[in-house]
């Protein structure tokens, strides 16, 4: 396979990002964790913007966990009400500019509006080709991979790689096909994937930053995006010499 540089193959780029920090950030100004989630909104708002000008050609964002649903009701209830503002505060820019919106995730247990306003923004911007923006809502990975494997074990016959992912695909609502992780980004310090991604991060390159999550910006993604270029992906080969085969830079 060819080097390709970043910003020849700029639809390529799957970023990810675990967006955490929003509590403990609104904590240290003395104010409620959901006033942190409303900053963190927003940043997500303008994140995406900088990410498609920066060529990311698919961000997947982690809003809500499936385990998240433990937290206080007032809380999970403030976020649920958020999604939904936040959606249709944003619906008709993403069309304008082009940005197909999905979501990821179990869908069941959802609030009755924010699912139907998920649908409706879904259909909406199918047709954008610019970015896709993928959140995970109520999103849980070893549940996806459990589910995609309890229907296989009902089909029967051989299990392929490619067959198992398109099941994981029905699973999570990401559709037939499932891209693979190229940039993992999580903030506010903490160094776990926090059930997020597993099978898609089998090779994804991993950058941790200390920065909570409202307060992450332009030059913070930036700075990511430059680490990420700088990595060399080997995905397990080396060349016959010996030295690792720099299959696709990033
Ligand atoms: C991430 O921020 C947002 C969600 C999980 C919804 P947190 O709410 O986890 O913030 P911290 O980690 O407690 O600071
Ligand atoms: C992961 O963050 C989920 C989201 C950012 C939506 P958490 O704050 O829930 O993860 P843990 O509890 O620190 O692992
Ligand atoms: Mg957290």
């Amino acid at each position: 396979m060819p080097n390709t540089s970043i910003s020849s193959r700029p639809a390529g780029v799957h970023v990810a990002i675990i967006m955490d920090g929003n509590g403990r950030w609104a904590t240290a100004r003395g104010r409620p964790r959901t006033a942190g989630h409303v900053v963190g909104a927003r940043t997500a708002r303008d994140i995406v913007e900088v990410a498609q000008r920066q060529g990311v050609g698919t961000l997947t964002l982690y809003a809500f966990s499936g385990d998240n649903w433990q937290r206080p009701r007032r809380e999970v209830s403030g976020l649920m009400r958020l999604f939904r503002r936040t959606i249709l505060a944003e619906q008709e820019r993403c069309i304008q500019r082009g940005l197909r919106l999905s979501f990821i995730g179990r869908r069941d247990r959802l609030p009755r509006e924010l699912l139907l306003t998920i649908e409706s923004v879904e259909a909406a911007t199918a047709h954008c080709a610019t970015m896709h923006l993928r959140v995970a809502l109520d999103y849980a990975s070893r549940d996806t991979i459990v589910r995609a494997a309890e229907r296989a074990a009902a089909e029967g016959g051989p299990l392929t790689r490619e067959r198992f992912t398109a099941l994981m695909g029905a699973a999570d609502h990401s559709g037939s096909t499932v891209p693979d992780v190229d940039l993992l980004i999580r903030t506010g310090g903490e160094q776990r994937l926090s059930d997020f991604l597993l099978w898609e991060c089998a090779y994804a390159e991993l950058y941790f930053t200390r920065r909570m999550w409202p307060d992450f910006g332009e030059e913070d993604l930036a700075a990511a995006m430059e680490e990420f270029r700088a990595r060399q992906r080997r995905f397990g080969a080396v060349d016959d010499d010996g030295e690792a085969r720099k299959i696709r830079s990033a």
